[in-house]
């Protein structure tokens, strides 16, 4: 295989990424798109609204542009984001620049493969459209960052599920029951699923995870 990127993947799968997240930075600061926080970041905070959060950390895996690290950061949570693109880093900071919240992110370039996070560690764990591309590896990786959630914290999950345009290897989506059964005894405030049409013939299936841990008695 490959390897201009050090992932278990094709190339294929990242170079779109780290095409677009070297566009965003060749541009000035003042025009950075300012794309939507997904879907789970905005119902998360929603649910949140009016919370005490100093003091608080979040993790965002897989930041990519980093708009929901950036997101998280401006609400005043802590945040540590991680990437395997340098581009992704690059934007990141660029972006947390522009909003006047470096100071609230620290940026690393890492591989969530390999990067471990501690039980109870965090008080947001934040997966959006990341875990697939750990192939089998993506529900034990599940695993871990529910045990990484502080008692009381949040999980936030977004990804994909069928269907979706084919690949091969196959990514490894979570599936909706699997949500379910790990995040058992956590208070779901939304688990939920939609299609959506990107152009003709591409229809996409997203699912996504807003959930409380139970906080320690
Ligand atoms: C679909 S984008 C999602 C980015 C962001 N979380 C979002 O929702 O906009 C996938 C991201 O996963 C990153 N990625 C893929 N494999 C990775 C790995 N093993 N470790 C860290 N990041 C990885 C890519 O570089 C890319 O930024």
């Amino acid at each position: 295989m490959n390897k201009k990127y050090p992932t278990g993947l094709p190339d294929k799968y990242i170079e779109g990424w780290d095409n677009l997240y070297k566009k965003q930075i060749e541009k000035p600061l003042n025009e950075l798109p300012t794309f939507l926080t997904h879907y789970a970041l905005q119902e998360f905070y929603f649910f949140t609204y009016g919370q005490e959060i100093q003091g608080k950390k979040a993790i965002d895996l897989a930041t990519g542009d980093g708009i929901d690290a950036c997101f998280l950061a401006k609400l005043g949570y802590t945040v540590t984001a991680i990437d395997i693109l340098p581009s992704s880093i690059e934007i990141t900071k660029k972006r947390a620049e522009a909003l006047g919240i470096d100071d609230k992110i620290n940026v690393y370039l890492e591989d969530m493969d390999k990067f471990v996070l501690k039980r109870e560690s965090f008080d947001v764990v934040s997966a959006i459209q990341c875990l697939q591309y750990l192939l089998e590896k993506a529900p034990a990786k599940l695993e871990e960052l529910i045990r990484a959630v502080k008692p009381g914290g949040w999980l936030l999950y977004g990804g994909n599920v069928k269907p979706h345009f084919k690949t091969d290897p196959p990514l490894r989506f979570i599936t909706m029951l699997e949500l379910r059964k790990a995040l058992k005894n956590w208070t779901i405030f939304s688990l939920a699923r939609e299609e959506r049409l990107m152009r003709p013939g591409d229809k996409r299936g997203y699912v996504w995870a807003v959930a409380q841990k139970p906080s320690k008695k």
